[in-house]
């Protein structure tokens, strides 16, 4: 099969097995496993922040920031689609005592208008505060859209000036980076706290870090023990990571033009793409104007061997370029879905 149904999918690759299996290691809890201490490092450094913590997932990597910087009562400002309002099982409520309020914007992005809008005082001021904004960049169900950074620059500060912390959900962070041409540090830098995830375009198995301050990242050395995501020897993980930050960081390039190469091919078959979208490594087709429903798209593209996935929209699926996937297989994905999708492919000839 083509597995074009995330990022999540990718296996390690041989030489990312090789350093698996060579990582010097010992008990992370004690701050002694050196090859965790340096992923840590290096990532810390790369988004700009002083500190970052090592954890199993992108979700507990959010799932600590939201305890750092909220309290039960206090109120967590997202996009309405992001993954810590969407995918993270109500964690904000369940472990911060957060609640949410889920904000519309285009691309996924928020504005400063929004910001001050929402911290209007209510009757219950006294106790009910925003205390946490949450951004995605680059953002999942928007279809992989980046953030421009004066956006970012206007949207932090304006969180900053009404003493609001502002967490970065970067789970896909470089891929922003990338596509931007600039350091990650210039996005991370900016935020209280940032999540990066080793295990999407980075193609590691698992593993996640939170970057912030010294003190934040002290304090969250406490959340995680109470996660139970404190590890020991898990630099045998930790060493795939640092292998992906010297090998598979300038490759995301790649994983983009693929998107961008099979995006421009599909809409020239006449599927339904908005090629503006593409910015990343995800596309988006909806498949509502075709006269399929999502279920019947994704099992018509499954029986040609292609797999693609869904979105939050209820007619839209995706497909995700990643390390597992070459140019061949994206010329064989633009000749089988517009096929499977019902779209005819126009000859050479015509
Ligand atoms: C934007 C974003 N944040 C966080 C996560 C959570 O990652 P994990 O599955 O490692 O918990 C995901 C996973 O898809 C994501 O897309």
């Amino acid at each position: 099969m083509i597995d074009l149904r995330s990022d999540t999918v990718t296996l390690p690759t041989p030489e990312m097995r090789q350093a698996i299996a060579n990582a010097a290691l010992g008990d992370e809890q004690k701050r002694e496993d050196p090859t965790v201490l340096e992923l840590e490092r290096r990532t810390a450094e790369l988004l700009g922040q002083e500190a970052a913590v090592f954890v199993p997932t992108a979700t507990m990597a959010n799932q600590i920031a939201l305890k750092l910087h909220g309290r039960p009562g206090d109120v967590l400002l997202a996009h309405e689609t992001s993954h810590v309002l969407v995918y993270e099982y109500g964690g904000a409520a369940a472990h911060a005592g957060l609640m949410t309020l889920g904000l519309e914007g285009a691309a996924g992005r928020l504005s400063p208008e929004q910001i001050r809008a929402a911290c209007e005082p209510s009757v219950k001021a006294a106790d009910q505060r925003v205390a946490v904004l949450s951004l995605e960049n680059t953002h999942n169900n928007a279809g992989g859209r980046v953030w421009p950074l004066a956006e970012i620059e206007d949207v932090v500060a304006t969180a900053r000036e009404l003493g609001i912390a502002a967490h970065l959900d970067g789970a896909r962070v470089l891929n922003a980076a990338i596509a931007l041409g600039v350091d990650p540090s210039e996005i991370g830098a900016r935020f209280d706290t940032v999540t990066l995830c080793l295990s999407k375009g980075l193609g590691c198995p698992l593993g996640a870090l939170l970057a912030g301050s010294d003190q934040l990242i002290g304090l969250a050395w406490r959340e995680k023990h109470l996660f139970g995501g404190a590890m020991r020897q898990s630099g045998i993980v930790a060493a795939a990571g640092v292998y992906a930050l010297d090998h598979h960081v300038e490759r995301l390039a790649e994983d983009h033009a693929r998107a961008h190469a099979l995006a421009e091919r599909l809409a020239g078959a006449g599927i339904p793409i908005d090629l503006e979208q593409v910015e990343t490594n995800f596309v988006q087709i909806d498949v509502g104007p075709l006269g399929l429903t999502r279920a019947e798209a994704l099992a018509q593209l499954r029986d040609v061997g292609v797999g693609l996935s869904t979105t939050i929209h209820p007619s839209v699926i995706r497909a995700v370029t990643h390390l597992g996937i070459t140019d061949e297989d994206v010329d064989r994905a633009s000749e089988l879905i517009p096929r499977a999708l019902g779209v005819p492919v126009p000859s050479a000839a015509s």
